[in-house]
């Protein structure tokens, strides 16, 4: 049984699995905002159209000016990708045959990509009995024989942050040791109380800062991203990206992303009252779940070691969650489930709590 190494694509759980695919899925595996994209992107769809006849601007100016404005960053400190998946390729080709630092468990592209481009990989397991929480002091000794350092900030799967203090640390730490620290803020537009690690970056060479527009945004199968870093790493970047790299529907809907202002408030606020309720009645069922801060958490059933016969009874149902054995540290003993709009959660709430009645 090969099971895909993502969320999303439900189609190939069913084929994997050899579960007969219900005709109607509630797909919780995937962490996108589940109200869809803003209705300034929708309404202007079909007008954008006639943009695919020609080149998209290679340079996405336009664009990049508004995210400029909005990080107080010289445009010079910012480039696009399709989508942070593109823009970690490109980190891990810059970083080939170096020594990288991977927190666990997290995003499995890092791993991926940098075995792709034979990094010398160093896995730091964190541990759910301390609630996947990162200590300084734990990781500095590893900081000098290491060239860079992805830190997934929300952590995806986990959803847990850390303190802003503790990362500047961390910063500062990666700064004396001259290694590179690439935080991913893919999902960082989802906490109720957003930080970044962005505001470091002006006089600092040793930050990266990926952002994803797609999981907010709900623009996934459009792909875009951008990427914040000191103005040598991003013309150190773009010598490796090919040319067009993001189209020009998506460099259109970015605009109209950044722009429609009130979005991402409403978002956070409807996803932090989802989440607590969500997390309340799930741990009053008996469930563990993670500390998450984000659109998504960790669940187990402390009944079972590998969650698998679980995973199953949803499966059928047509409820999907996302498998975690490709996660190290994780390995099957959790499942992520995604924070989809109340009714979509009710739906979950009523099948997590019939199970646990029944088993
Ligand atoms: C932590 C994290 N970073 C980056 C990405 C890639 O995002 P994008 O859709 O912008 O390529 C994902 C996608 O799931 C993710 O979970």
């Amino acid at each position: 049984m090969k099971l895909p190494q993502h969320g999303a694509n439900p189609d190939y759980v069913y084929k994997a699995m050899a579960i007969k695919q219900p005709e109607d899925l509630l797909d919780f595996s995937m962490n996108v905002n589940p109200a869809g994209p803003p209705a300034s992107i929708l309404e202007c769809w079909t007008d954008w159209l006639p943009a695919v006849n020609d080149y998209p601007d290679p340079e996405g100016r336009e664009l990049i000016e508004d995210i400029s404005l909005q990080e107080g960053l010289s445009t010079s400190q910012i480039m696009l990708g399709n989508g942070a998946a593109e823009l970690i390729q490109l980190l891990a080709s810059s970083l080939q045959g170096k020594r990288v630092l991977l927190i666990q468990p997290t995003f499995s592209e890092y791993e991926r990509m940098c075995r792709a481009f034979d990094c010398e990989i160093t896995h730091f397991v964190l541990e759910g009995v301390n609630e996947w929480q990162l200590e300084l002091s734990d990781l500095e000794p590893l900081l000098a024989t290491h060239d860079a350092i992805f830190f997934c900030h929300p952590n995806n799967p986990t959803g847990v942050i850390s303190s802003e203090q503790s990362l500047v640390a961390l910063l500062s730490a990666c700064s004396q040791h001259n290694c590179l620290l690439i935080v991913d803020e893919a999902f960082y537009d989802f906490m109720d109380r957003p930080f970044t690690m962005a505001s470091q970056l002006p006089g600092q060479d040793h930050l990266v800062v990926l952002r994803s527009l797609t999981k907010m945004y709900a623009i996934a199968g459009l792909r875009l991203g951008y990427l914040l870093a000191s103005p040598r790493m991003i013309q150190h970047l773009k010598k490796r990206q090919s040319h067009w790299s993001v189209n020009a529907i998506a460099l259109l809907s970015g605009l109209q992303c950044l722009r429609a202002t009130d979005f991402a408030a409403q978002t956070r606020m409807e996803c932090t009252i989802e989440r607590n309720r969500m997390l309340e009645k799930l741990t009053s069922y008996g469930y563990r779940i993670s500390k998450s801060h984000v659109n998504y958490y960790l669940l187990q059933d402390t009944q079972l070691d590998d969650q698998y016969p679980l995973y199953v009874h949803l499966l059928k149902q047509g409820i999907v969650p996302r498998h975690t054995y490709n996660y190290k540290g994780l390995a099957g003993r959790w499942l992520r489930f995604a924070i989809r709009d109340t009714a979509d959660n009710d739906v979950l709430l009523e099948a997590l709590q019939r199970w646990k009645q029944e088993n």
